[in-house]
């Protein structure tokens, strides 16, 4: 899961990486509100997940809690990206000496951690890529003062910032990312080194671990049914069409969505239910997929493989028991481990709505013809 700016500060914050204060507001009235208890000059700052807000016009100086009002009023609703605004950052402006820029990452290529720094920072990092130091971190090992020393000598950043890359690399460890991004990474007329951008991407695999990044789920969620479906385990996405989508495994669920696709028809979301399939899951699903309005007709598309088929049917007339029916015509392909029986619990069950095709693309087809494509 990646994390807003100010999430990220908070999570540097926690862990003693310099940051200066901030406030997240969503209207201009709290912006200056903020902006008077920080005092001025502040910086406002969109709050969306893509880089380059600066050169969209998502970070403006305000000098005035006049200016402090009309940049809160562009850059709320301003499209960066993809990503519309709904969240700005209201902080203090620092006075920036110079920009660095820095990261740790996860690299599977070398199978190592990875120290990218560079003394050029604030641009994106391809403008920069010469100039970047790839120092490996040995995982064991780790950053102490005298690593992080040698690190900011590669890439020709002041050694005075080598306490806060310990903190930076304590940040990455303890809170379990595989990203930990700074750019810029400042020196400020203090001669203090201040983070004044954050991006972090958590190892969603330890989310486990961190109850206290549950409220970082909540609030990254943008989609309501992707956060419903986030908190009952199931690995959904929204997409932007009529024919609901369930299958088992990742890689039949990205063919179910192209063969929806080449019916005519746009998938109205990816849900893979794994390998279980159970009456649970399938409900969930399924419940999930028919309260969503922009659904006309759904596919279910399971490959029986150590899940037989006559489980999934199981699953699938029980869950239809559980939501009280359909609502809407769902279309059903199995095959695989005991497809006959499979298809066969079905075909007795009758349930209305619901209708078996047995071909992937004929399925597909179907649906498409259901959902009035
Ligand atoms: N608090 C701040 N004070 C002064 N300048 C800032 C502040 N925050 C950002 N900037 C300036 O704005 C630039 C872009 O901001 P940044 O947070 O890096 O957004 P992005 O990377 O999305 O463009 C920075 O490189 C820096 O020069
Ligand atoms: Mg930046």
């Amino acid at each position: 899961m990646d994390l807003y700016e100010y999430q990220a500060k908070e999570l540097f914050s926690k862990h003693g990486v310099p940051v200066g204060p901030q406030r997240v507001v969503t209207n201009p009235a709290d912006a200056v509100a903020a902006a008077r208890i920080l005092g001025l000059p502040v910086v406002i700052k969109a709050q969306v997940k893509t880089g380059g807000r600066g050169k969209a016009g998502g970070v403006r100086l305000a000098r005035t809690t006049g200016e402090v009002t009309a940049h809160a009023e562009a850059i709320l609703g301003l499209d960066i990206n993809g990503h519309t605004v709904r969240k700005l950052l209201v902080t203090p402006a620092s006075e920036i000496v110079r920009e660095f820029y820095f990261s740790f990452l996860l690299d599977r290529a070398d199978r190592t951690f990875l120290a990218l720094a560079s003394a050029e920072g604030g641009v994106e990092i391809e403008d920069n890529a010469d100039t970047l130091a790839r120092v490996p971190v040995d995982a064991v090992g780790g950053v102490d003062l005298a690593k992080a020393r040698d690190i900011a000598v590669a890439a020709g950043i002041p050694e005075t910032a080598a306490p806060v890359i310990v903190r930076l690399w304590n940040a990455f460890v303890a809170e379990e990312a595989t990203l930990v991004e700074v750019n810029p990474l400042v020196s400020d007329s203090n001669g203090d080194i201040v983070a004044l951008d954050g991006k972090v991407t958590l190892d969603d695999n330890a989310a486990f671990r961190h109850s206290a990044h549950e409220g970082f789920v909540a609030a990254a969620a943008e989609d309501p049914l992707e956060a419903k479906a986030k908190a009952k385990g199931l690995n959904y996405v929204k997409l932007d069409g009529h024919v609901g989508v369930i299958g088992n495994g990742a890689g039949l669920v990205m063919s179910t969505l192209d063969v929806v696709a080449r019916a005519g028809a746009r998938p109205a979301n990816f849900l893979d239910i794994g390998g279980g399939a159970s009456a649970d899951v399938m409900a969930n699903g399924l419940g999930i997929i028919l309260s969503d309005p922009d659904v006309r007709s759904v596919l279910v598309n399971v490959f029986g493989g150590i899940t037989a088929c006559d489980a999934v049917a199981n699953g699938i007339v029980q869950a239809i028991g559980f939501l009280g029916g359909a609502g809407k015509p769902i279309v059903v392909r199995l095959d695989g481990n005991n497809a006959g029986e499979g298809r066969r619990i079905l075909a007795e069950a009758a349930l209305p709505g619901v209708v078996q095709i047995e071909t992937m693309d004929a399925a597909a087809r179907h649906a498409a013809e259901l959902a009035g494509v």
